[in-house]
C-alpha cells in the first residue's frame, strides 16, 4: 500500500468528528486553519463555534467592526491574525463578490494567506492536489522516510514540499491532507509517539532504526542570525533600473542584488526615505513606497533574511540602467530572482 493509502486509511478509522469537518465551503475552511494555526484543535472548536454563529457567512463578517472581531478572537493571541481575517473578509466581499479564490495562487494574494493556508483551502475546498505542510507534517514525513535535513532551514522547507507533493494522493486529497494532520496530532505526536499501535510502522524509517526522537531535525535558535535586508528598487521613466555586484565576505559573494540598506531591526518608509542618500546619488525628488505589504523572510542554513523591497521611482535617467530582459542576465540569489518575477508581473 503507498504512503498516501495508509494515512487516508488510518484517517477513514481514526478522524474526529470536527464543526468544520461537515462542510468544505472555503470560508469555513479558510476560519478554521487560521485559528487552528493559533491553537490545538480541542481549544480552537469553541472558538469556531462562536465566529460562525455570530458571523455565518464572509458577508457577516465583513460587516462586522474590528472590535467585535478582536473580542472574539480574545484569547487566542496574535491579534494581527484577527485583523488580517477581517480585512480580507472586506476584500472578498468588495472585491471578489463574496467568493473565494479557488487555486493555490489565488489565494496566496489574500493577506494573512501564506502557503499552509493556501494549500488547505485549495485542496479541503476546491479539491486542488495541493500539499499541505504544517508541524504535523514535517514530523510525520521526516520520521516515516528518515529525512534528517532541518525543518527550519530553506532547504529543509523546499525538501519537504516537493516530497509532501510527491506521495500526496490524487484521489482524495482532502482526507489526505487532514488526515496526515490528524495523524500527526494523534498518533505521531511530538512526544512519546504511539508506535507500537501504528500501522504505519513496518516501513517507518525512524522506527525501524529506532530513532524516533531524532525527528524532525531542527536547527537551534540561538545559531540562527536575523537580519533585516532592504533593497532599493530603483526605476526611472524608461522602466530601467540597476543591480550590484555583492562584494566581501557574506553570503551571495558576486551575485547581482538591488541596492541594499541592511538595517538591525525593521524600519519604516520615513527612516528609509532618510537614509536613501547613503545608498543612492539621485538628484530628482523620488516617490518611493514598499512594493507589498509583505515582509518576505528568506531562510538560509545559517541567517534569516528578513527582507522588504522599496521601489523608488525617479525622474532620474539611470546611467547604465537594466531594462527587465538584462535583468535576466546577470547571476542573482533566488530571493532576487523571485523579486524580479514579481517586478516584471507588475511594473514592467
Ligand atoms: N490541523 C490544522 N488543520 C487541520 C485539519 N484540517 N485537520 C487536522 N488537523 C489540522
Amino acid at each position: 500500500m503507498t504512503f498516501s493509502n495508509k494515512i487516508l486509511h488510518w484517517y477513514s478509522e481514526n478522524k474526529r468528528s470536527l464543526p468544520w469537518r461537515t462542510t468544505t465551503h472555503p470560508y469555513n475552511i479558510w476560519l478554521s486553519e487560521i485559528m487552528l494555526q493559533q491553537t490545538k484543535v480541542a481549544q480552537g472548536v469553541p472558538y469556531y463555534i462562536k465566529f460562525v454563529k455570530q458571523f455565518p457567512t464572509v458577508f457577516d463578517l465583513a460587516d462586522a467592526s474590528e472590535e467585535e472581531v478582536l473580542k472574539l478572537w480574545q484569547g487566542l493571541g496574535y491579534y494581527s491574525r484577527a485583523r488580517n481575517l477581517h480585512f480580507t473578509a472586506k476584500k472578498i466581499v468588495k472585491e471578489y463578490n463574496g467568493h473565494f479564490p479557488e487555486t493555490y495562487e489565488g489565494l496566496m494574494k489574500l493577506k494573512g494567506v501564506g502557503d499552509y493556508t493556501a494549500s488547505a483551502i485549495a485542496s479541503i475546498s476546491f479539491n486542488q492536489p495541493e500539499p499541505v505542510v504544517d508541524g504535523n507534517v514535517y514530523r510525520v514525513l521526516s520520521r516515516y522516510f528518515g529525512i534528517d535535513i532541518p525543518i527550519n532551514v530553506s532547504r529543509g522547507i523546499s525538501y519537504f514540499k516537493n516530497l509532501a507533493r510527491k506521495v500526496l494522493s490524487h484521489e482524495n486529497i482532502r482526507d489526505y491532507n487532514q488526515g496526515i494532520m490528524e495523524f500527526g496530532a494523534i498518533q505521531c505526536t511530538p512526544k512519546k509517539p504511539f508506535c507500537l499501535s501504528c500501522p504505519l510502522n513496518e516501513k517507518c524509517v525512524a522506527f525501524q532504526t529506532n530513532s524516533i526522537e531524532k525527528y524532525p531535525v531542527k536547527l537551534k535558535k540561538g545559531d540562527i542570525k536575523k537580519r533585516f535586508f532592504n533593497y532599493l528598487v530603483v526605476l526611472d521613466d524608461d522602466g530601467k533600473t540597476h543591480l550590484i555586484k555583492r562584494t566581501g565576505k557574506d553570503i551571495w559573494h558576486n551575485l547581482y542584488e538591488f541596492p541594499l540598506l541592511e538595517t538591525p531591526e525593521e524600519i519604516s518608509v520615513n527612516e528609509i526615505k532618510h537614509r536613501l542618500p547613503e545608498i543612492l546619488t539621485l538628484q530628482e525628488p523620488q516617490h518611493v513606497y514598499q512594493s507589498s505589504d509583505k515582509i518576505i523572510v528568506h531562510k538560509l542554513s545559517h541567517q534569516h533574511l528578513y527582507t522588504k523591497f522599496w521601489i523608488v521611482k525617479t525622474k532620474d535617467r539611470l546611467p547604465n540602467g537594466l531594462s527587465s530582459k538584462e535583468l535576466d542576465k546577470y547571476p542573482v540569489p533566488v530571493l532576487i530572482e523571485e523579486f524580479i518575477k514579481t517586478l516584471k508581473n507588475s511594473y514592467f
